[in-house]
């Protein structure tokens, strides 16, 4: 059983879809969390429930894609708990278009959100975990890295971008202590894909029934899927593994191409 009873987590979209699903999960498993976003509302709620709760975990209002807030939640993670053992960079943003209908506010939003924050997310907590001599980072791309879903090219281009930065970093910073690795999830349910139905002509029920009967599973993803696989590549028992991407899809990537 992975454990991170103890360790200092900083995750960042951390209120809402996935990232919530990991500060509870985490908080709840005795890590002390750090969960930093842009829903003050949202994010506030959800630190006094699980300080309520006898749990460890701060919320701290910011922008990825502000070099400043992200210097920031990593120093509040340092003061308030006096290390940072572990990050799930893990805040994006999906705009579907087709290229032609791209407008440069769409492509800055994508990249500053997508891999400008995980980037600058690397920058700040890289130095504190190499003082420490140990750390890991853990991405969450997509998918859509892989596979060439309709009108996601530059959500899928920003995701790829951030695997070949986890591989890079790898490289540059494992022998320094620090692991990185990514999840790749598939269709998960959260207020992202909810937002991403709006406009069909079907429910949201009837379009995620549809698709759920496509996964080899049978069922669309839950965020805790995904927040009990990044609970156990941020934990030591995950020691070994470095520079991976572990695919949460329900087995999508095996079926045959017809
Ligand atoms: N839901 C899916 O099917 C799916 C599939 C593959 C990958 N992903 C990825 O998983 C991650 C989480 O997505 P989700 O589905 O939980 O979405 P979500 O919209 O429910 O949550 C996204 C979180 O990111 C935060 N965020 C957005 N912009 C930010 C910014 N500039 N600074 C700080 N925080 C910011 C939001 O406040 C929110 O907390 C994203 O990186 C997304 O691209 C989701």
């Amino acid at each position: 059983m992975s454990d991170l009873k103890g360790q200092t987590v900083l995750i960042t979209g951390g209120t809402s879809g996935i990232g919530k699903a990991c500060t509870e999960l985490f908080a709840r498993s005795g890590a002390k969390v750090v969960t930093m976003s842009i829903q003050d509302e949202a994010g506030q709620l959800l630190a006094e429930q699980l300080r309520g709760e006898g749990h460890d975990c701060v919320f701290y209002y910011g922008d990825v894609s502000n070099e400043q807030d992200v210097k920031a939640a990593i120093e509040l993670a340092v003061e308030t708990f006096g290390r940072l053992d572990a990050v799930h960079a893990n805040a994006g943003v999906l705009r579907n278009q087709k290229i032609t209908d791209l407008t440069l506010d769409d492509f800055h939003l994508l990249i500053n959100v997508n891999l400008l924050g995980a980037v600058l997310t690397c920058k700040h907590a890289i130095p504190v975990m190499q003082r420490q001599g140990k750390g890991c980072i853990c991405f969450t791309t997509s998918v859509a890295a892989d596979i060439g879903f309709p009108e996601h090219a530059l959500y899928g281009a920003s995701k790829a971008a951030v695997v070949a930065l986890m591989r890079s970093l790898t490289t540059d910073h494992s022998p320094q202590g620090i692991r990185f690795v990514a999840v790749s999830p598939g269709t998960i349910d959260t207020p992202m894909l909810a937002a991403s139905c709006e406009g069909w002509d079907q429910p949201k029920e009837v379009l995620y029934a549809e698709v759920a009967k496509k996964i080899p599973v049978q069922r669309m993803g839950q965020p805790i899927d995904v927040a009990r696989a990044v609970a156990f590549l941020l934990s030591d028992d995950a020691g070994f593994i470095n520079g991976s991407v572990v695919q949460l899809e329900g087995g999508t990537l095996a079926l045959p191409p017809w």
